[in-house]
């Protein structure tokens, strides 16, 4: 069963982000709000590493130029730009946070890939779209934050066009939490407002209900793995230069991130699906 958290709403997460954009965390990974990828004997610094990640996502949406694209949970545009800019696609960006949407157009004002990208405030679940407005799209670490994941992949399916792909990449969890270990997990989800964290086979099963036809999921969750204790160290860091109460809630979460990284259960899923 996927480990759900009650009480998360797309509000609720906006708020988080707008706190860490506020908190100054959002640098943490490198300047994207995703993990990092290394290979075997790797040490590409984290900002690298999460461009990497954003690559390994390009490459699965199989991208023409001037396709229309949607990143599901755009964060602050970074990944956005950068693919807009690599393959000459439009995107456009939703988040849930305001800060975010205000973060990702200056980006883009900044950006010759500006142009070709848009950033506007609007849930996953509830899509302001018509139907086949786009071409393909992707998810990164969003879904998860999502009370309804069934009903977000079938918004996204309905915006897609019939053979549009979507890639997503998230944490799963490879077995359950329990015991302490259960606490590490809740305070987690509860600290990062997720709110499902689905097994490999859950993330299988929401997509094919939704209509999408599963072209491949890889747990890349060992290759992923460093970006827990680099951002955790980070965060640390940040904390060091904040008042007393705010260093406090970023060292909580620096070693909620920590342990959570640390466990064996604790997977990464790259997944590419076709609209059927
Ligand atoms: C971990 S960040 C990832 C950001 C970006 N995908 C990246 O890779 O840098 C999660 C993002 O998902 C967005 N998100 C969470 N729930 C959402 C929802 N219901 N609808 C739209 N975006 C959502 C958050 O606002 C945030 O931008």
């Amino acid at each position: 069963m996927t480990q759900q958290q009650s009480d998360i709403t797309p509000d609720s997460v906006g708020r988080a982000y707008d706190l860490f954009t506020d908190l100054g965390a959002t640098t943490a990974l490198g300047g994207n709000l995703h993990v990092g990828y290394w290979d075997d004997g790797d040490d590409a610094p984290i900002a690298e590493a999460t461009d990497r990640l954003t690559d390994l996502v390009a490459e699965r949406l199989a991208l023409r130029p001037d396709q229309r694209l949607l990143d599901v949970g755009c964060g602050n545009g970074v990944p956005a730009l950068r693919i807009a800019g690599a393959h000459g696609v439009r995107v456009t960006g939703i988040t849930v946070s305001a800060q975010q949407v205000a973060q990702a157009s200056e980006r883009a004002d900044g950006s010759d890939a500006g142009g070709r990208t848009s950033f506007l405030f609007a849930d996953a679940m509830d899509l302001p779209f018509d139907d086949g407005s786009f071409d393909g799209a992707w998810a990164v670490e969003s879904l998860v934050h999502m009370a309804d994941q069934s009903a977000a992949l079938a918004e996204i399916h309905r915006v897609v066009r019939p053979g549009g792909r979507l890639v997503i990449a998230d944490l799963c969890r490879r077995q359950p939490f329990t015991g302490d270990d259960r606490a590490v997990l809740d305070g987690m989800m509860r600290m990062y407002q997720l709110a499902g964290i689905n097994t490999p086979d859950e993330h299988r099963a929401r997509l094919t209900e939704a209509g999408w036809q599963l072209l491949e999921l890889t747990d890349i969750g060992e290759r992923i793995r460093a970006s827990y204790g680099q951002g955790s160290a980070a965060f640390r860091s940040i904390a060091a230069s904040l008042d007393a109460s705010a260093a406090e809630q970023l060292t909580a979460a620096a070693d909620l991130m920590e342990a959570f990284g640390k466990h064996p259960h604790t997977g990464y899923v790259l997944i590419t699906a076709r609209r059927i």
